[in-house]
């Protein structure tokens, strides 16, 4: 059975693609067969976290129809296999559910794992992503702003029944004025999936080209990104309410 996950936030900058690539590398560690993919088309920066900026097909061309999936299906060293979106200016696009699924449809039964980058906020490309999922993982800092996004794209999101897995609270620095990780679960009403640290080994890691995982396998982040994976394998998969066929089919709204 392949999970497909996406991982969302309201706010933009709060950490979806490290999250999306340490989780990838965590669940590869523990024998998830596990395929990433891009479906940010504006500002995509997934190849960026990866090392493989420059991929020669993309998932652009995919949808537009030149290319098939498993041209644009990419082998990373840590294991799992990337879906990677065009960065170039030119081949910016917004895509519509039923076209990303068309696209996804053809890698279920063939991996463990979809994890999809979702683009920040409410817009038609995040949701998009959040549509053909099955599960979400909801990315946030411990900050008012960031919050205040991520209740909103939970709002939405529920109007689409994708399952809201938990929260991933990254960045937190332990200072004052940043929530705590009640008043988070609080102010979200979702139960926490994870915990990830400010770490400057996270960052060092993106200069690196690499998720901070392998980087930095004995970083506190590293270690928290291990603890998701795990915890995402152990939570109780709940069945989509709605088949691929049927939201292939646009029978979703
Ligand atoms: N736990 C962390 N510790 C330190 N720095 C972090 C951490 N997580 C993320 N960062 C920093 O935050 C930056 C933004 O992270 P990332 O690109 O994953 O966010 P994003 O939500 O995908 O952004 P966008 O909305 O633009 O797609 C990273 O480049 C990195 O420098
Ligand atoms: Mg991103």
């Amino acid at each position: 059975m392949t999970r497909i996950v996406c991982v969302a936030s309201g706010k933009g900058g709060v950490g979806k693609t490290t999250v999306v690539s340490n989780v990838a590398t965590a669940l590869t560690e523990l024998d998830q067969n596990v395929v990433v993919i891009d479906s940010n088309m504006h500002t995509s920066n997934l190849g960026l976290h990866l090392g493989i900026p420059l991929y020669p097909i993309t998932l652009q061309d995919v949808l537009k129809g030149k290319a098939k999936i498993k041209d644009a299906l990419y082998h990373h060293p840590n294991g799992f296999r990337v879906v990677p979106a065009d960065i170039s200016l030119a081949k910016r696009m917004t895509v519509k559910p039923k076209q990303l699924m068309s696209v996804i449809y053809k890698l279920i039964g063939d991996a463990d794992f979809i994890l999809i980058d979702a683009m920040a906020g409410l817009g038609q490309e995040a949701m998009s992503a959040i549509e053909v999922a099955d599960e979400m993982i909801t990315v946030t800092n411990p900050e008012l702003p960031a919050l205040t996004d991520a209740f909103k794209l939970n709002k939405v999101a529920d109007e689409v029944e994708t399952h809201n897995l938990g929260v991933v609270v990254n960045r937190i620095k332990n200072e004052a004025y940043e929530f705590s990780i009640d008043g988070v679960k609080e102010f979200l009403n979702l139960p926490i999936l994870g915990l990830v640290h400010e770490d400057k080994n996270v960052r060092k890691s993106i200069g690196n080209k690499e998720p901070v995982v392998t980087y930095k396998p004995g970083s506190k982040a590293s270690r928290e990104f291990r603890a998701i994976a795990e915890t995402l394998i152990a939570g109780e998969y709940k069945k989509p309410k709605y088949s691929v066929g049927q939201r292939m089919l646009g029978w979703i709204k």
